[in-house]
């Protein structure tokens, strides 16, 4: 299966002779089970009409940065921040000039500047200009930041010339960009994530529960897939697909929860609990569906539930990693850091949820790392570029402790 499947990807097509094979790039990518939104600029539509690229994406194509219509759909701010990848193919020498200054005066440059997920281009343009220093200076400056630079190819130019400066063809250009999506780092390793919500009943049709989306847990399955690693995802009932290549086990209570981590937890790897566990759970759940009675008021009584992780980590075949969440509205880091004391955690991934942009359901995440010796921040980004920051912090770290304890 790709490693492009259900990735979402921005096609920014700038206006250079090699637009129309935008729209050949946008078709291959589409192929691969990506999902696309084009946005074509002032100078591709000379080349290419948006009707063509909505025809192969399957979406309205983003044209303006200030066209109301557009912005009652999904907005700039909205599109740069739906995306785990944005290519600019082709990226005409003027794109990339404004790209390297940070300029936001047309729709392109301003989603490139405002979105958190890595940003790739793959440029287009006569052999000159290519070769010539303000280009190549640009392109270093856009190379030091982190953008991911594809192509040019040499050969025979549609001016005439021939020389470096041809778009990469749309099969390599795929090629480029799903390799980002592919490492090693987790070959061989086998890991159990738990993920969203538990439900507490209170009848059989009421129950107890939270807010958890699982969007989390779920980019952490698919970042430990893509490293290379055999995944269980232990998932309470959430309305997301499971992520190509990992086994998924359903549960509804934290019993359920529970009784599937100590099975799964054993010798793996790695343990991450991203689930948001009910603490407590109704004693005695009615067997028929509870009638309205005269009182005013009703109790329920609730008992504690066990504590997966803390167990999972004193487990006697404990996984080599056990990290925990700790999802908290106030003193994040101080809250967080006695968890991870006290539950036996190697790790423990403190997440401030009360910020409107990083709470529960959000497409976005800001977490801090926190470990017995080291604290690291990772600042806001989609939830799956932190999922794989996470996902390679946690390979390294278990990697050093291969090296320092071989055979363990
Ligand atoms: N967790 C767990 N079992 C529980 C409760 C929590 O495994 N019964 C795990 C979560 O999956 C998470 C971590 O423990 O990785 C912290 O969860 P959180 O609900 O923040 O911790 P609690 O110990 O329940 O603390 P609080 O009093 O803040 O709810």
């Amino acid at each position: 299966m790709s490693q492009l499947h259900q990735r979402r990807v921005i096609v920014a097509i700038s206006g250079g002779i090699a637009a129309y094979k935008g729209a050949e790039l946008v078709r291959q990518l589409k192929k691969q089970g990506a999902s696309i939104r084009v946005i074509l600029s002032r100078g591709a539509r000379e080349f290419i009409t948006p009707l063509t690229l909505q025809a192969l994406s399957g979406e309205p194509t983003h044209t303006e940065l200030l066209d109301e219509k557009a912005e009652a759909g999904m907005g700039h701010i909205a599109l740069a921040r739906w995306a785990d990848l944005m290519v600019v193919a082709p990226a005409t020498a003027d794109v990339i000039a404004r790209l390297a200054h940070g300029r936001a005066d047309d729709l392109l440059t301003t989603v490139a500047l405002a979105t958190p997920a890595p940003v790739a281009i793959a440029p287009a343009m006569n052999q000159q200009m290519w070769a010539n220093q303000a280009t190549q200076d640009n392109l270093s400056q856009l190379s030091k930041r982190g953008l991911q630079i594809i192509g040019p190819e040499a050969g025979e130019q549609a001016c005439g010339d021939v020389g470096p400066g041809r778009l990469l063809a749309p099969g390599a250009i795929v090629t480029a960009l799903a390799e980002r999506f592919t490492s090693r780092q987790l070959e061989q390793r086998r890991v159990v994530i738990t993920a969203g919500p538990t439900l507490e009943a209170i009848d059989p049709v009421r129950f107890l529960s939270n807010h958890s989306s699982g969007k989390m847990g779920y980019a952490l399955a698919r970042a430990c897939a893509d490293a290379g690693a055999r995944v269980v995802l232990i998932s309470g009932p959430v309305e997301l697909s499971p992520p190509d290549r990992v086994k998924l086990i359903s549960i509804t209570s934290a019993l359920d929860l529970h009784k599937a981590a100590l099975a799964e937890a054993p010798g793996a790897d790695l343990f991450i609990g991203a689930a948001a566990v009910a603490d407590y759970r109704v004693q005695h759940p009615a067997s028929g569906k509870m009638k309205k009675g005269d009182d005013d008021t009703i109790s329920l009584t609730l008992v504690q539930n066990p504590d997966i992780i803390a167990e999972v980590s004193h487990l006697e075949r404990r996984p080599k990693m056990v990290v925990g969440f700790a999802a908290e509205t106030h003193n994040l880091l101080e809250h967080a850091r006695t968890k991870r004391a006290n539950k036996g955690l190697d790790m423990i991934i403190a997440n401030d949820v009360s910020a409107p942009q990083t709470g529960f359901g959000s497409e976005l995440n800001a977490v801090h790392l926190i470990t017995a010796a080291t604290e690291e921040q990772l600042t806001l980004a989609s939830k799956q570029v932190i999922a794989e920051q996470i996902i390679s912090a946690l390979a390294e770290a278990l990697h050093q402790a291969a090296k320092s304890h071989p055979g363990s």
